[in-house]
């Protein structure tokens, strides 16, 4: 059982929790991830590391209620215990070179936090672009701003904050004045679809954290298969980190969607 220390709402859909944890806390690694499951009869849902403290024991990972399990892990409170998690699981994030854009999209500048203050310690020149629909679903901002960063940049697609529009934007204006050398996305499919594209017409590598569907986390369902460079790949074990210009991204858009129609009942039930 894992006691839930401190609950925070960045916005209406969007929450953190800090969960006592001290053995994971201690092998955590940026990039990788942890496996939830609310009670005995719960779906095991996947999410990101977003901070740790191996010295207070402690993880944070932050969700967005997106369905039913989400919403039933959004009505917990501190005090209240997880029944499993399981973690950490799948391969840390690694980035070659010296000057790294790390675009972070929605709920996935939760995962872009810890990776650039990874590279920030790694010495690199690091620009943050962030992403969100509009200003309340921007999160973390103040976390980015507080690290050695060369440059952040903010994009709304309401322009309710930052620069109005999506983060190819400022991405391809880095690219062309060559103030990068790699670059690394997390975030919506079309988000990371189109940061990759971007990337490739400058001839820019990028590395993309990928999030299919996910039921053991530990390479024995298949669940999580994605398609890079014409070879199926489990995103659990192999990844979840990829070369983007290799990503078959009409696939992973598609197999995301698999199962959209029963979490829709399975959301309504639970409203009822
Ligand atoms: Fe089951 Fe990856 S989640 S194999």
């Amino acid at each position: 059982m894992f006691e839930i220390l401190k609950k925070t709402q960045f916005s209406e859909k969007v929450f953190e929790f800090r969960v006592h944890a001290p053995r994971m806390a201690k092998k955590a690694h940026a990039g990788q991830f942890l496996m939830v499951r609310i009670d005995e009869t719960g779906e095991r849902v996947p999410f990101t590391f977003a901070n740790w403290n191996a010295e207070e024991g402690w993880i944070e990972f932050i969700f967005m209620v997106v369905g039913k399990t989400t919403q039933c892990l959004s009505e917990l409170n501190e005090g209240d215990f997880i029944r499993d998690i399981t973690g950490p699981l799948g391969q840390p994030t690694e980035v070659e070179g010296d000057s790294v854009a790390v675009i972070g999209g929605g709920v996935g500048l939760a995962i872009a936090y810890p990776v650039a203050r990874m590279l920030c310690e790694q010495g690199k020149n690091v620009y943050v672009i962030m992403g969100a629909r509009t200003k309340d679903l921007l999160i973390l901002h103040e976390q980015f701003d507080a690290l050695p960063l060369a440059g952040l940049f903010v994009t709304t697609d309401d322009g309710s904050m930052g620069e109005k529009g999506v983060v190819t934007l400022p991405l391809a204006r880095l690219c062309e004045t060559d103030s990068i050398d790699h670059a690394f996305c997390v975030g919506p499919v079309p988000m990371m679809k189109f940061s990759s594209l971007t990337c490739h017409e400058h001839n820019i590598p990028i590395i993309a954290s990928l999030n299919p569907i996910m039921v053991d986390g530990t390479g024995m369902c298949g669940c999580c298969r994605v398609e890079v460079g014409g070879e199926t790949k489990f995103a659990c074990v192999d990844g979840p980190d990829f070369d983007a210009s290799a990503v078959d991204w009409d696939d992973l858009a598609a197999r995301q969607a698999s199962y959209r129609g029963e979490e829709a009942v399975s959301t309504k039930r639970h409203e009822e």
